[in-house]
């Protein structure tokens, strides 16, 4: 979009065609918003590059893809951005699929796994959890799953790499289930053994999808629908064993259950290799036909707010940049209710000021010339967001106030230490607004006082964050050493004595109020439960959600 094409857009007033609430719930309906949780490496950026190709955004795969390219994309995906008409940030991917807009959000992973990872997790109505075939579980699926299950987000599996030699198909629905209790729904069903992927059995149709191999995998993959009563002509033994197996699944009631998705307990299975674009037509298509739209949200008196009241959105993630000449912030708002048009002048509910959305928008400039209007499930991104936080609220003519987001149970803590004595009231207030902005927890106790209070974090590099923004922006420079414990948990005060005895613990206070206990290792944690049956710790997303 040109500046004069930017500003006319940024002039046109808002229609009130689009402000009814038969098109605002015509919107809802048709998004899909959802997250890919995986480990590093199970293929997430195949996956998402997999199924912008499907959906036929991009033409050739590698347009978004590749290591080296990944990593500085911004420029990449912003001349996507222009020639195709998509919006794409560094959080939100969005494209229309059939009739359906869908909204991929990105759960930072490998270095900058942080607090925000989780936090992305509010705002979809759906997780994809990916699955590398040789690896099963991996640990950071399984902490990303635990908040998916804490919010009663539905999942589904996407089992990956089935063109490589892996772990047999029956063996990792048993791990998934025995492991995390989720009990899986395979939709297809592999034909070939991981390393020979033919094709799939699509289990509620009964027929077999035939994939053909590309060059390279480049371009989406032709694939054949062929009658179960000709597939064993066409594949043989291979097709006969997936009957089989797919028989022993409905035998043992592994097949699609609304309900059941939909409440989080059990999860229909696909397989796909991304690499290959093998299966992820299949994705979309479950995606389209099974997953939620958004359905509203309750605010903090227990009140649902429809996706066609006037608009509202909470904000779910603030990026505030790293280069000290650019102090801009970007905060990312889920829309929850309503529509959003550019030059809206929307409430903040925690100050009660107006948010001005015309200026924001323009000053983001090309990377947010495309989002003319939000709807229901929808990311905006608000430049110059100084005084917004994670978990606030915004709305339009309505007052409406959505609960703060949880903090999450965090695995690295470090001392901090202001490096300049002189500056100890920029230390303190340094602290409590990176405190406020959601940066790193604080924690705090007696024996180490108040100028040493320890950050807690999800991710290190929420320390690096913390530690560059003291520096350059609240003119406060500190010092971080860490420390050796990995473990948090909620320990009621009257216990917090006794824990704070043990070896290897330390019970600190955090500025809400919350008293933690940290250990040293999980299995420190596991011998102290094991000795003290009768103190009660408890995991800090479960506790506060
Ligand atoms: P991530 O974002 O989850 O970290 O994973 P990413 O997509 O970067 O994939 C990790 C590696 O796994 C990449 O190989 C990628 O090509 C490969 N991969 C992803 N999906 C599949 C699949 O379905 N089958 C096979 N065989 N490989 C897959 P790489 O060598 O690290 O990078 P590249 O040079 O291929 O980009």
């Amino acid at each position: 979009m040109t500046d004069n094409a930017l500003d006319a857009a940024l002039d046109t007033p808002a229609t009130s065609d689009a402000r009814s609430a038969g098109r605002i719930a015509a919107e809802a309906q048709r998004r899909r918003t959802f997250a890919v949780i995986s480990h590093p490496d199970a293929g997430k950026s195949t996956l998402t590059e997999a199924l912008a190709l499907h959906a036929r955004v991009i033409t050739e795969a590698g347009a978004i893809h590749g290591k080296a390219g990944r990593r500085s994309t911004v420029s990449d995906w912003m001349e996507m951005e222009k020639a195709r008409g998509i919006s794409i940030t560094s959080t939100a991917l969005q494209f229309p699929y059939r009739d359906c807009v869908i909204n991929l959000l990105d759960t930072p992973g490998h270095a900058d796994f942080s607090e925000d990872t989780y936090r992305v997790l509010t705002a979809v109505d759906c997780a994809v959890m990916l699955i590398d075939a040789a690896k099963g579980l991996e640990p950071q699926t399984l902490k990303l799953f635990q908040v998916c299950k804490h919010r009663g987000i539905p999942i589904i599996t996407v089992i990956n790499k089935w063109d490589r030699p892996g772990r047999h198909a029956l063996e990792l629905m048993d791990e998934i289930h025995e492991r995390i209790g989720l009990r899986t729904t395979p939709l297809t069903w592999p034909v070939g053994i991981a390393g020979d992927f033919k094709g799939v059995m699509d289990r509620r149709k009964g027929h077999y999808v035939r994939f053909t191999r590309t060059a390279g995998g480049a371009t989406a993959a032709p694939e054949e629908h062929i009658p179960a009563a000709d597939a064993t002509a066409a594949a043989g033994v291979d097709w006969e064993t997936a009957v089989e197996e797919s028989e022993l699944l409905s035998a043992d009631g592994s097949d699609f259950d609304r309900e059941t998705f939909l409440s989080g307990e059990s999860s229909p299975v696909l397989f796909t290799s991304a690499a290959l674009n093998f299966g992820v037509n299949q994705l979309l298509d479950v995606l389209v036909e099974l997953a939620p739209a958004p359905s509203g949200a309750v605010d903090v008196d227990g009140v649902r707010r429809a996706t066609d009241a006037p608009f509202s959105a909470f904000v779910f993630k603030v990026q505030a940049g790293m280069d000290s000449a650019h102090r801009d912030r970007i905060a990312y708002a889920r829309v929850v209710s309503g529509t959003f048009e550019r030059g809206d002048v929307l409430t903040h509910a925690a100050t009660g000021k107006p948010f001005v959305t015309k200026y924001a928008q323009s000053v983001f400039g090309q990377q947010r010339s495309t989002l003319d209007d939000a709807w229901p499930g929808d990311v905006i991104g608000l430049a110059n967001a100084a005084a917004l936080r994670p978990g606030d609220t915004l709305y339009r003519e309505v007052p409406v106030h959505y609960p703060p987001i949880p903090s999450f149970s965090p695995e690295h803590f470090a001392v901090a230490r202001g490096t300049d004595p002189s500056k100890h009231k920029q230390f303190r207030r340094g602290i409590e607004q990176l405190e406020q902005e959601g940066v790193v927890q604080v924690l705090r106790s007696d024996k180490r006082g108040d100028q040493a209070p320890v950050f807690a974090a999800v991710g290190p590099m929420q320390f690096e964050v913390a530690s560059h923004r003291m520096a350059t922006e609240l003119s406060a420079p500190i010092s971080l050493e860490s420390l050796p414990y990995q473990v948090a948990r909620i320990v009621d005060p009257e216990d917090a004595d006794f824990v704070n005895r043990q070896v290897s613990a330390e019970v600190l206070t955090r500025t809400d109020g919350v008293m933690l206990v940290l250990f040293s290792t999980p299995w420190r944690l596991e011998g102290f439960q094991r000795d003290n049956p009768n103190i009660k710790l408890r995991s800090l997303v479960a506790a506060e959600g």
